[in-house]
């Protein structure tokens, strides 16, 4: 029987995925208030669907590393073949093709679905993890881009950080494609030469310079290399191109609209087949933790993979784990706040139900309340209040209930009000912030 003998069951949780104590929880509830938030002032509507998918779904373009090394599946009493969701991004684009017709284009969604891959546990990278998608379907102009990478730097800015503390890498897979024609590299050669660049920041400088000349041969590797450190300069040999021009224009007008940490990155590719344009990735820039943060692109060939009809499409991932290290490390944190607005402490011989009668009172009003029924001593009582940040706490007795009021503290200020039920209402309504 469980609980009985020496083998208890261990209290770990399962290895990569985290327990949400209530402030762990606390500071996730902040983190996707300010993703929602902002990204519903720029009229995006939320969508979720489940965390089961078939497998197929993340064959056809979901990145090799995740399909071939990260992905859980199983099958299922049917024999059915089931993953739990690596990513959103098929998800979405299967809901869209399927209402295809009913859906006016174009669609600003939002999800924050938690996501599933088997890497090994470290910083930043976990096995379970929540990521705030945002995707506009419908608009294949330059626009579209430049809405979504601008609400990416507005949801950075509501957390408090300032332009200086993040920087948005941006590249573009067409410009690529451009760079390597006119290179000479092969088209066969290109999925497995985009992988390699994206592996850059992971293996040394030589590694990552000796398997693209295994792959391409030295003379097309020392081109190749030339134009990616040649930063915005490549504009000047390609911009006659029409991918050139576009990627301009997306630089242009982000900077225009005060998007000033934007950066063009030759070096940028991001791991999914399914970009086919833009890609950007923000970056932490404090030296302690030198790392992405998030990132997305353009795929305007996926929904095709589910209908006839083309829908261009743009969007972004935003991992729950690395913007909690970035906003440690920032110090941007808010400390805890309690859901809790008033705690009632009771004085020894008082009856119970009468002081959950005044409590039914404040939570008419929308007020949380807490009654101690720990039967503790009213010094213990209060003692329990520490560290909780519950912004006011009253002990009410056979006094207090005879003459119907009682005096409401606030925990930080420490001031002090008399009054009747609806007098302390209205005390800690205005003096709650
Ligand atoms: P992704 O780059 O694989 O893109 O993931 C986006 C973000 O999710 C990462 O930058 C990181 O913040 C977070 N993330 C990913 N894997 C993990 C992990 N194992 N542990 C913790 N955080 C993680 C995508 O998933 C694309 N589907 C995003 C997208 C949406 N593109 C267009 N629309």
């Amino acid at each position: 029987m469980f609980g009985f003998g020496k083998n208890k069951i261990s209290t770990d949780s399962y290895k990569g995925v985290r327990d949400f104590y209530p402030e762990d929880q606390s500071i996730q509830n902040y983190i996707f208030d300010i993703m929602k938030k902002t990204v519903e002032s720029w009229g995006y509507e939320e969508y979720n669907a489940s965390i089961l998918e078939p497998l197929d779904l993340y064959k056809l373009k979901t990145s090799e590393e995740i399909i071939n090394e990260q992905i859980y599946s199983f099958k299922d009493r049917g024999d059915r073949s089931v993953a739990l969701r690596p990513e959103m991004t098929p998800t979405v684009a299967r809901m869209v093709a399927k209402r295809m017709q009913e859906l006016s284009f174009p669609i600003r969604w939002y999800s924050i679905p938690n996501l599933f891959r088997y890497e090994k546990p470290q910083r930043g990278r976990l096995r379970e993890h929540w990521q705030l998608n945002v995707d506009i379907f419908g608009v294949s102009e330059f626009n579209a881009d430049v809405e979504v990478i601008q609400i990416a730097s507005q949801i950075m800015k509501n957390f408090g950080s300032k332009p200086e503390d993040f920087q948005i890498k941006i590249n573009s897979r067409s410009l690529m494609d451009d760079l390597f024609k006119k290179i000479g590299i092969p088209d066969s050669n290109k999925s497995e030469l985009l992988r390699l660049i994206d592996k850059k920041e992971k293996i040394s400088e030589d590694n990552f310079r000796n398997s693209i000349k295994d792959l391409i041969g030295e003379d097309k590797t020392t081109s190749l290399f030339e134009n990616l450190y040649y930063g915005e300069g490549i504009f000047s040999m390609l911009g006659t191109l029409e991918s050139a021009k576009y990627i301009r224009n997306v630089i242009q007008t982000l900077r225009d609209r005060g998007v000033s940490n934007i950066v063009f990155s030759g070096t940028l590719t991001r791991g999914f087949d399914y970009y086919t344009g833009v890609v950007f990735e923000v970056f932490d820039t404090n030296p302690e933790n030198p790392r992405s943060l998030f990132g997305g692109g353009r795929y305007d060939n996926l929904i095709e993979l589910f209908s006839n009809r083309k829908v261009p499409a743009f969007g972004f991932g935003m991992g729950d784990v690395t913007i909690k290290d970035f906003l440690t490390t920032h110090n941007l944190l808010p400390s805890k706040k309690s859901t809790t607005d008033l705690y009632i402490c009771i004085a020894p011989e008082t009856n119970i139900e009468e002081v959950y009668n005044i409590a039914s009172n404040f939570r008419e009003q929308n007020l949380n309340v807490v009654v101690d029924i720990s039967g503790k001593k009213l010094a213990e009582q209060l003692k329990s209040l520490d560290k909780r940040n519950i912004p006011f706490v009253t002990t009410i007795g056979s006094a207090e209930l005879e003459n119907g009021k009682f005096a409401i503290r606030n925990t930080k200020t420490r001031q002090e009000f008399l009054g009747n039920v609806l007098e302390n209402i209205e005390f800690i309504r205005s003096n709650n912030q």
